[in-house]
C-alpha cells in the first residue's frame, strides 16, 4: 500500500490491533459526538490562499514550550500506548527526538519514565494524573525531574473517567475480561500478539514499585479505577508550580476565564483539549473555544492545542485560530500501532509535508507569522446572493 495520508496508517494499524485495543484506541465518550465534532468543526473552517506572496523560503521552526522545535507539533500524552506496539513509547520519543519534535509521555503508560529517558537522552514532557495516593503522585513528579524532563503537563479533566461503550462492551474494563471472545481476537492477530508476548513491559510501568501488585494488569486497573481524583482543582496546580520548577502545562482547558486561572496561578501555558473526545461527550470542540482562550491568555502563556487533528492542514487552521503548536494523539498512535518508529516518523513526515505545501500555496513563509484573514469559516466564504 503506498502511504499518503494519515488515514493510510489509520487502516494499517487497525489491521494490525486486535479489537480489545483498536477500539481503546478509536472511541470516544458515550455517543461520540465530540469525537466527530471536533473533525466537522475543523472542516466548517476555509483557508483563504494567498497567491501574490515569494514562499521559496518557508520556515516552520517555532517554540514548543521552551523546545526548539522543527514544526509547531508535539506527541500528545497517551495511555497504554505500549499496547499497541512493544515499547511502543519509547519507539514513539525516539521518533519524535529525530523528527525534532517534543515527545510527551502518560502518566499511565507502558514504558517508564526512566526506559524513555534512557533510550532518547533528550528532555521531553511527562504528563501527570492527580492520583488520590499523593505519595504516588509525589513520586512521579521527582521522577520526572530526575528524568530531566523539560516540562510537566498537568491533566485536569478527568475528575472520573467517563464512559466508553465500545471498551465496556469489549470488555475493557477494570479488571480486563481475558474471555473467549477476546482470546479469539488476539489469537487472530498473531503479529500484533507475538510482538507483545516478546516485549519486556506489558503493564503501567510507572506504578511499578509503588504500587502493590502493579505488575498484574487486572489488580493495578482495579487499583487506577479508585485513584482519579474528584477533589482536583486550583489547589493543584497551585502544588503543581510549588514542587515542579520547569515549564508547567494545564491540560483539557476549555474555559477561557479558567484558562486565565491557569495562567495567574503559576501555568506557563494550557493545552486546549477535549480529551480526543473521550471524556465530555456532547463538549465543544477544540477549535471553536481556542480565540477566546487566546484572548484570555493574551500573550502570558503558551496556548497549545489538540483533538481531531489528522493533518497538516488541520495544523494550519489550528494556528490560524491563534494556538501556538498543536498536538497529535491518535494521528501518530495509528503510524505506531502500524510500523512503530518507522510509523511515527511517517506520521510525522505527512503531516509537516501538508503543513509546509499548504502554507506554500497559502502565501506564509513563517509558520510563526500568519495573516490575518488566513481564514474563514467556511459559511462566510460563501457569496451572498441578492434576490
Ligand atoms: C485516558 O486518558 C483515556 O482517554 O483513555
Amino acid at each position: 500500500m503506498v502511504i499518503t495520508d494519515i488515514r493510510d496508517l489509520e487502516r494499517l494499524a487497525r489491521k494490525r490491533l486486535p479489537k480489545i485495543v483498536s477500539t481503546y484506541v478509536e472511541n470516544g465518550g458515550y455517543e461520540e459526538e465530540t469525537l466527530r465534532r471536533n473533525r466537522d468543526d475543523l472542516k466548517a473552517f476555509s483557508l483563504v490562499p494567498r497567491i501574490l506572496n515569494d514562499v521559496s523560503e518557508r520556515s516552520l521552526v517555532c517554540d514548543m514550550a521552551g523546545t526548539h522545535a522543527s514544526m509547531p507539533i508535539a506527541l500528545a500524552p497517551v495511555g497504554a500506548c505500549g499496547l499497541t506496539y512493544p515499547n511502543g513509547e519509547v519507539e514513539a520519543a525516539i521518533a519524535a527526538k529525530d523528527a525534532g519534535v517534543p515527545f510527551c509521555l502518560s502518566t499511565l503508560s507502558i514504558a517508564t519514565i526512566e526506559d524513555v529517558a534512557k533510550a532518547t537522552r533528550w528532555p521531553f514532557w511527562f504528563q501527570l494524573y492527580m492520583m488520590k495516593e499523593k505519595r504516588v503522585t509525589e513520586a512521579l513528579v521527582e521522577r520526572a525531574y530526575a528524568a530531566n524532563c523539560s516540562a510537566l503537563v498537568v491533566s485536569m479533566d478527568l475528575h472520573v473517567r467517563s464512559q466508553r461503550h465500545g471498551e465496556q462492551k469489549h470488555g475493557l474494563e477494570a479488571p480486563p475480561k481475558f474471555n473467549l471472545p477476546n482470546i479469539m481476537d488476539a489469537l487472530t492477530h498473531p503479529r500484533w500478539l507475538f510482538s507483545m508476548i516478546r516485549s519486556k513491559r506489558r503493564t503501567f510501568g510507572n506504578l511499578i514499585g509503588l504500587v502493590k501488585d502493579a505488575k498484574s494488569i487486572s489488580k493495578i486497573t482495579k487499583w487506577l479505577e479508585r485513584q482519579f481524583d474528584p477533589t482536583l482543582s486550583l489547589k493543584d496546580i497551585e502544588w503543581a508550580r510549588s514542587v515542579w520548577p520547569r515549564t508547567l502545562l494545564i491540560k483539557g482547558v476549555l474555559n477561557a476565564e479558567e484558562a486565565r486561572q491557569c495562567i495567574e496561578h503559576g501555568a506557563d501555558g494550557v493545552i486546549v483539549s477535549n480529551h480526543g473526545g473521550r471524556q465530555v461527550d456532547g463538549a465543544v470542540s477544540t477549535i471553536s473555544v481556542l480565540p477566546t482562550i487566546v484572548d484570555a491568555v493574551a500573550g502570558k502563556g503558551f496556548v497549545f492545542v489538540d483533538s481531531g487533528i489528522r493533518s497538516g492542514i488541520d495544523v494550519l487552521k489550528m494556528l490560524a485560530r491563534g494556538a501556538d503548536g498543536c498536538l497529535i494523539g491518535r494521528a501518530y498512535l495509528y503510524g505506531l500501532a502500524a510500523m512503530g518508529r518507522k510509523g511515527v516518523l511517517k506520521a510525522l513526515d505527512i503531516i509537516r509535508t501538508e503543513l509546509d505545501q499548504n502554507m506554500a500555496l497559502c502565501g506564509v513563509r513563517d509558520i510563526k507569522q500568519l495573516p490575518a484573514g488566513l481564514m474563514v469559516e467556511s459559511r462566510q466564504s460563501l457569496p451572498t446572493f441578492s434576490h
